[in-house]
């Protein structure tokens, strides 16, 4: 039986861990080749093999990728369009965020945040583009958040970087279309995932305290897992979305639903 991305040929940013490794995993579950790009590249690798052993040699591969530097990406994207035989899905899911309200950040973590979450999603899609033509139809899966949709006091530029995400995503799909490009581009808004991001906060209250906080302010009780995210990621990817382009996927247990 054929996957629902059989032949899908996969760059995922970030996907050394937490959501990123989900999506290689499930992406590759379903018959895609994936690209592991991220600053963790031994992360990558040894996520690249453990796909590998299970799937079959030739699915996975790593590459080393800091999202904030252009001549990494131009390399990086070679390299990953040479081994997969093109590509044909991006997910610019690489991202961080930082604390602090408006008074308290430092101009050095809100440019490094808008960085890494924003240029990261310019650069990807600027460079990509020129492969996914080749391998239409394509998808441009940018992992936003909720926190790119409602703001809080204290995440100003986690708010604002997502929200930019938001509307280069939109951006990037009329561009697609303009360009009679048979490829989408839209984004995901999760709300808190189980993934490493949400550590510095399990640190500071202990796992139970942390996690019943952020349960709280979701409707449906409890934080997300990873795969309610790849789940996602999987559906924009394979070709039963392609009628979805320039579109919002809220991932965040009803909390925009207030
Ligand atoms: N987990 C959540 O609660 C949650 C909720 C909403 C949105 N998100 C978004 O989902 C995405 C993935 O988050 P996660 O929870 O898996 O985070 P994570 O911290 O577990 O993983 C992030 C990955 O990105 C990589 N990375 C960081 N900086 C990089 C850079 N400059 N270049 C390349 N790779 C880099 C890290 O090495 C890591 O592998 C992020 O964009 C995040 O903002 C997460």
């Amino acid at each position: 039986m054929s996957g629902r991305v059989e032949g899908k040929k996969a760059f995922i940013t970030g996907g050394a861990q937490g959501l990123g490794a989900a999506m290689a995993r499930m992406l590759a579950s379903e018959g895609a080749k994936v690209s592991i790009a991220d600053i963790n590249h031994a992360g990558a690798q040894t996520l690249a093999a453990e796909i590998n052993a299970e799937h079959g040699e030739g699915i996975a591969f790593a590459f080393p990728l800091d999202v904030t530097r252009e001549d990494q990406w131009i390399y990086a994207l070679e390299e990953a369009d040479a081994a997969m035989g093109g590509i044909s899905v991006l997910v610019n899911n690489a991202g961080i965020s930082r604390g602090g309200d408006i008074e308290q950040l430092s101009f050095e973590d809100w440019k490094l945040v808008m960085s890494v979450n924003v240029d990261s999603v310019f650069l990807g899609t600027k460079h990509a583009l020129k492969y996914m033509r080749q391998n239409q139809p394509g998808s441009i899966i940018n992992i936003s958040s909720i926190a790119g949709l409602i703001a809080a006091h204290n995440s100003p530029v986690y708010n604002a970087s997502k929200a930019g995400v938001w509307l280069l995503s939109k951006g990037i799909a009329l561009h697609c279309a303009k360009q009679g490009l048979d490829i989408r581009s839209n984004s995901v808004h999760p709300t808190f995932i189980d993934t490493p991001i949400l550590d510095p906060l399990r640190e500071r209250f202990g796992k139970e305290v942390a996690e019943g906080k952020l349960a709280r302010q979701i409707p449906l009780g409890h934080i997300g897992e990873p795969d309610d995210v790849a789940n996602a990621v999987l559906y924009l990817a394979s070709d039963e979305s392609k009628f979805m382009t320039g579109a919002e996927l809220k991932l965040d247990g009803g909390i925009s639903a207030m």
